[in-house]
């Protein structure tokens, strides 16, 4: 009988996480049996899983042990003149040779590719609409970071932003952290479990860790963005490594930021599109709950004003018209209608022959143009879904 992908994930995580501790060690073949162990796992889960999403991730994790396991033969083979081990080649020295494979070193080292750290540059002006969640916003992370005086009981440092894909959860997060000048630390939680393997939970840490010393070394403002929060929580297959230990890691972490680090201006903005599979004690440390809504009508409008500013659009563009049309689209579906028509009339004039004339324009871009944009494309949003955050919302909303 097949395995459950959990199942295969969790041993691909049990023997990775072994395998680099024998490494670390310096127990060369045992560590190269258990990470064999482990690209045997995980390849099985891709080939048992063919459209899971994480396959890629894990098929670049296997590819690294296989490398490591590389490495370790070889200089396995030149350190105890082992001849079976031994490359068939002689020019390079062992020491070269095992280096370009990666170290163990470098196994471990991947915390730093899966976290982002910058100070965005995006303005609250270019979040349209969203009013509710730029006001929580406002009153949980931009007033404190003014004027933390005026908060003698503290204030919330754990914000939840949930909703459906493409309405700016990520974009707002970013505007704020852009608004107090502060830092951006984003990580992506199910890229975090699958790629961390048998290290998430200490990465957690590393992580909280790596958030407070920013804080305080720089004295500025520091705010975690974690995506797609629900792969913390491991329901199902997401799961990789750790299962509840990462989960409670980063629970604790988070109490540590509302007692040990009360003054510190640091947040943890957590963002999910399955609001329903985060659990109660997730949920209590989240203390603003933000509902990031599909754009009503006046938000639509300002969207595709917005988007066709740049464009070379007809004078009588009947924006209205498109806007109640476009009920039920999300923000980023709006500006992909807007950037399909504009590849329109490019593919057009490129097609006429005259695009590399100078100053050739595409034409003017009209109604007709998004109304059959629109009607080649559905709202990437079901009303069965917007009726479940419905739901959700009347029960956990926290503004
Ligand atoms: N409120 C908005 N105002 C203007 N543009 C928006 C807005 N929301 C989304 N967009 C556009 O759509 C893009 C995608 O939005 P974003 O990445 O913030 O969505 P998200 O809610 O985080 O989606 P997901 O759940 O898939 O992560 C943005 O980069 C921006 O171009
Ligand atoms: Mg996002």
């Amino acid at each position: 009988m097949a395995l459950a992908p959990q199942e295969l994930e969790n041993s691909a995580s049990k023997f990775a996480e072994e395998a680099i501790r024998l490494d670390s060690q310096g127990s060369r073949g045992m560590a190269i049996q258990h990470y064999q162990g482990a690209v045997e796992s995980l390849l099985k889960l891709v080939r048992l899983y063919p459209d899971y999403k994480l396959n890629k991730i894990y098929v670049d994790r296997a590819k690294t042990y296989q490398n490591r396991i590389k490495a370790l033969q070889e200089s396995r083979g030149f350190d105890e003149s082992d001849n079976t081990l031994t490359p068939h080649n002689g020019n390079s020295g062992s020491g070269s040779n095992s280096r370009s494979y990666g170290s163990v070193e470098t196994l471990k080292a991947n915390f730093d590719d899966l976290i982002l750290k910058e100070k965005p540059n995006i303005s609250w002006d270019e979040v349209v609409g969203l009013e509710d969640a730029k006001r929580a916003l406002n009153e949980s992370i931009v007033y404190p970071a003014q004027r933390p005086d005026l908060f003698p009981l503290g204030w919330p440092k754990g914000i939840l932003l949930y909703g459906p894909p493409g309405n700016g959860k990520t974009l707002i997060a970013a505007a704020t952290a852009s608004e107090i000048a502060g830092y951006f630390i984003n990580v992506d939680a199910a890229s975090m479990m699958s790629k961390w393997l048998g290290e998430a939970e200490k990465n957690v840490a590393k992580l909280f860790l790596m958030a407070r010393s920013i804080a305080q070394k720089e004295n500025v403002p520091v705010i975690l963005f974690v995506d797609e929060l629900d792969s913390l929580l491991g329901t199902r297959a997401s799961e990789v490594g750790g299962e509840i230990r990462v989960k409670n890691q980063f629970l604790t972490e988070m109490d540590g930021i509302v007692t040990k680090s009360k003054d510190l201006q640091l947040y943890v903005i957590g963002a999910t599109n399955k609001p329903w599979s985060l659990d109660s004690p997730f949920l209590r440390r989240f203390q603003k709950r933000i509902f990031i809504s599909l754009p009503d009508i006046v938000e639509r409008l300002r969207m595709f004003k917005l988007y066709t500013s740049q464009l070379h659009v007809d004078g009588n563009l009947k924006l209205e018209e498109l806007t109640k049309i476009a009920e039920g689209y999300s923000a980023s579906d709006i500006r992909d209608i807007c950037q399909s028509v504009q590849l329109r009339v490019v593919n057009e004039l490129f097609e006429s022959g005259k695009a590399n004339e100078n100053d050739a324009e595409t034409r003017y871009i009209t109604t007709n143009d998004f109304k059959d944009s629109l009607k080649s494309r559905r709202p990437s949003v079901s009303a069965e879904m917007l009726r479940a955050y419905g739901r959700w919302t009347e029960q956990f909303k926290a503004l």
